[in-house]
């Protein structure tokens, strides 16, 4: 007898005890929350012909976006190969070799023709949702979800995360009501959905909504944080707000605690540990011993060469750190991805390799440098993925390297241009200030 998942799908090879864990571990994924690889594991060691269980199993390595991961999800693969297996089955299996070769856009692509002829396969959606994340592409953040959203409704179990990525998609194109109103509805179907929590957080991030943002979090903290495998990124968009509000001794707080307190080892909650010490040192904050501490977790994943958003935020915690021999080995990296063969090499060659290079010329004084730099790579950056929120410590790059670099016409003008969206912020007003006074510097400040 074939067994089913809960949106009417056969799954091949598997008992009805396999074809149950899958539906929790799809639970789990769409909550990110629990321990879904372990639930899967039990699925395939309980049926070992369970094709997406195996397929599964492997879309969770791959989201981890580290090489070592992707190898794993390479060896889980082989596992389902010559199983017996349905049309959209064998399109997963492709899609998640595609990735696990690097070959990123073609995965998504496979994804979305799963999307197309099944659009109530969910794990096809977040994982093609992801993957539009990886690889920068804002539109189909939210149409991947907009052309699946008829084939939805509240009946369907899982349907919140559905409408939580639908509002991340469309905070990401900027349509920010919609996508704060999709969050709450995706909320009110299930509290847990750390990802609609999510992208509400994004919507208050862009609309210079400080104090709304620091609220909406804290309204219900262990909803989005308990249980989480998601929770750091949203205490980082917790610590973003209080950086703001220059709370330095709160971002702190938080940088100590549940961003960093739990030493993470991924790339995932590295980056954000990268990130929060980068604006803290583009705004003059004394972040002590921090960055070795950081750059001694992100070691291990120094030669990763698998994404450059990666590379380029483990580099930044080398440059701080004074660890001249990691920085080392991410060029290295950089320069084996950029020859290679998957998408990587594009993201690389375009964004990761220029930020690096300009970002270590501002770590190290050389503030004309590094706004050149900045400049050229500004443009295409969403290439090599991220969120505009994350992103937007290129601008905050680039307008402090002008300020110091002594460019006062470029200063007044990144200034200018964020007064544009960011009108009632604190800290673009004092930009403005330091830009009306910027004078050239020494170069090796
Ligand atoms: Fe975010």
């Amino acid at each position: 007898m074939i067994h089913t998942d809960a949106h009417g799908h056969p799954l091949s090879g598997a008992s009805a005890q396999a074809a149950s864990l899958y539906d929790q571990a799809l639970r789990q994924f769409q909550c990110y929350s629990g321990d879904p690889v372990a639930t899967l594991q039990q699925a395939v060691a309980d049926s070992p012909r369970f094709v997406m269980g195996h397929a599964m199993l492997a879309w969770l390595f791959l989201t981890a976006s580290e090489a070592g991961p992707a190898g794993l999800a390479a060896t889980t693969l082989k596992a389902a190969e010559g199983l017996s297996a349905t049309p959209r089955e064998q399109a997963h299996l492709r899609a998640a070799t595609a990735w696990a070769e690097g070959r990123w856009r073609l995965a998504a692509r496979g994804l979305e023709d799963i999307s197309i002829a099944h659009p109530r396969d969910a794990l096809a959606l977040q994982v093609g949702h992801l993957l539009d994340f990886f690889t920068g592409d804002a539109r189909m953040l939210r149409d991947r979800i907009s052309r699946a959203l008829p084939a939805w409704s509240a009946e369907q179990p899982g349907y919140h995360a559905i409408l939580g990525m639908h509002a991340f998609g469309l905070e990401e194109c900027g349509q920010y009501a919609q996508a704060e109103f999709v969050g709450h509805r995706a909320l009110e179907l299930d509290r847990r959905d750390g990802w609609a929590w999510h992208a509400v957080a994004h919507v208050m991030e862009m609309q210079d909504r400080v104090d709304e943002g620091i609220a909406w979090l804290h309204e219900d903290s262990e909803a989005w944080s308990k249980d989480s495998f998601f929770a750091v990124h949203n205490w980082w968009h917790l610590a973003l707000y209080h950086l703001e509000r220059d709370e330095i001794p709160e971002v702190l707080a938080l940088f100590d605690g549940p961003i960093f307190g739990h030493k993470p080892a991924t790339a995932m909650e590295l980056v954000d540990a990268s990130a929060m010490l980068w604006r803290l040192q583009l705004r003059g904050v004394d972040v002590g011993d921090r960055w070795r501490a950081v750059a001694e977790a992100w070691a291990p994943l120094a030669r990763d060469g698998w994404y450059a958003f990666n590379d380029v935020h483990a580099a930044m915690a080398f440059v701080f750190a004074g660890r001249r021999d990691l920085l080392a080995e991410v060029r290295e990296a950089q320069r084996r991805a950029s020859s290679g063969a998957g998408d990587n090499a594009l993201f690389t060659a375009e964004v990761g390799a220029p930020l690096l290079e300009s970002l270590v010329a501002l770590a190290e004084g050389d503030h004309r440098q590094a706004a050149r730099g900045l400049r050229w790579v500004r443009p295409v950056a969403h290439r090599f993925g991220g969120s505009h929120a994350q992103r937007d410590l290129i601008d905050l790059s680039l307008i402090e390297a002008a300020i110091r670099s002594g460019d006062r016409g470029l200063a007044e003008g990144l200034v200018g241009e964020r007064a544009a969206t960011k009108p009632e912020r604190a800290s673009t007003a004092a930009m403005l200030r330091r830009a009306l006074a910027a004078s050239p510097v020494a170069q090796a400040a």
